[in-house]
């Protein structure tokens, strides 16, 4: 393992005032975000609309560390022939690569998912780093309801994690690891905060006990707040104490970063909690974003598949940007949206 290279990636991924674009939707999910704009989802109409995001200058070069791209994407040339992780790379961003197989069914466990994607994970990463990723995302989807999240869920969730970082450092590939605590549901905040912690610290267990190296690893958690169902919503300033208050417990100093998830989140929320967290200050990791929805909301909007809105919709994630960027350094303010 070449940890001074893990720990230089994971640095970059979490330089002041920058964070992460999570572009990394599966053919399945990019079709689903297209269906409501009333566009069609190619191939080629993929490609242009990454290709737009990838070539919003003051976007990425000011504000955008690194990109977790698709398997499709990855391959992908643009418009004139460029391949698209050449247009990251060219911006000072880092190409990444969502690299589990997605979130199944979990046997004998009704309603909980299990991520895929561990058999042929090794050539797969080889492969991946020769295309130029230098990091990789696995996502673990966690569920709160009565009776859940299970102890086996749990226990299953963060050992793949944990196979899954293990590998990606032998292949010279900073994982980001993500637990998902899915916001859906009608529990309290107070039961968020429960279950992350007790997944935060099974995650970091699994991951000391298969050796893998912290300092080259960036962490992507939910925040905790309420489920969406719940009739009484936590308020700014409640949720950005009681996330760091969870992570102060759970996630040890030696991890560079941790870049959140937006989860479905309004875009103001996601920006407006992380500048809280980062106005409290005072913490041994640095606090940015890896967010999809909360950063291609408005340009996708704004784009709705037409050639002619290109310029609205760079303008529309230019802006997203540069809110996370300043909320990243707790300098975001509401008076900025505009
Ligand atoms: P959202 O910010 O839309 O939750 O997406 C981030 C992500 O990569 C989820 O895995």
């Amino acid at each position: 393992m070449n940890k001074q290279a893990l720990e230089a990636i994971a640095q970059a991924m979490v330089a002041n005032g920058k964070g992460i674009l999570a572009a990394d939707e599966s053919t399945g999910t990019i079709k689903k975000r297209f269906d409501t704009i009333d566009a069609e989802s190619t191939e080629d109409s993929r490609r242009d609309y990454r290709e737009m995001l990838f070539r919003t200058q003051d976007a990425m070069k000011e504000h955008i560390s690194g990109v977790i791209l698709f398997d499709e994407t990855i391959r992908q040339k643009a418009a004139d022939g460029t391949m698209l992780t050449q247009l990251i790379t060219d911006a000072g961003s880092l190409p990444g690569i969502k690299v589990d197989g997605g979130a199944k069914d979990f046997a004998n466990h009704a309603g909980e998912m299990i991520t895929e994607g561990l058999d042929g994970l090794r050539e797969r990463l080889a492969e991946y780093h020769g295309l130029g990723a230098k990091f990789a995302k696995w996502r673990a989807v966690i569920n709160i309801a009565e009776g859940k999240p299970s102890a086996a869920c749990l226990a299953a969730n963060t050992h793949a994690l944990a196979r899954y970082a293990a590998l990606c450092q032998e292949a010279e590939i900073v994982p980001i690891v993500e637990p998902e605590v899915i916001m859906d549901g009608s529990h309290s905040v107070e039961r968020c905060y429960e279950v992350t912690t007790e997944a935060l610290t099974q995650l970091y267990a699994q991951l000391a006990e298969q050796d893998v190296y912290l300092e080259g690893t960036i962490l992507k958690p939910n925040m905790v707040v309420s489920g969406t169902q719940h009739a009484e919503q936590a308020g700014v300033q409640q949720v950005a104490e009681m996330t760091l208050d969870c992570f102060k417990k759970c996630v040890p100093e030696a991890v560079p970063g941790i870049v959140f998830l937006s989860g479905g989140q309004s875009d103001e929320d996601a920006t407006a909690h992380l500048d809280a967290m980062n106005k409290i200050g005072g913490l041994p990791w640095k606090l940015s974003f890896s967010y999809g929805r909360a950063l291609q909301a408005a340009p996708l909007k704004a784009w709705a598949g037409e050639a002619s809105n290109v310029p609205n919709a760079q303008a529309a994630f230019a802006h997203r940007a540069k809110m996370n960027g300043l909320a990243a350094q707790g300098q975001w303010d509401a008076s900025l949206e505009g």
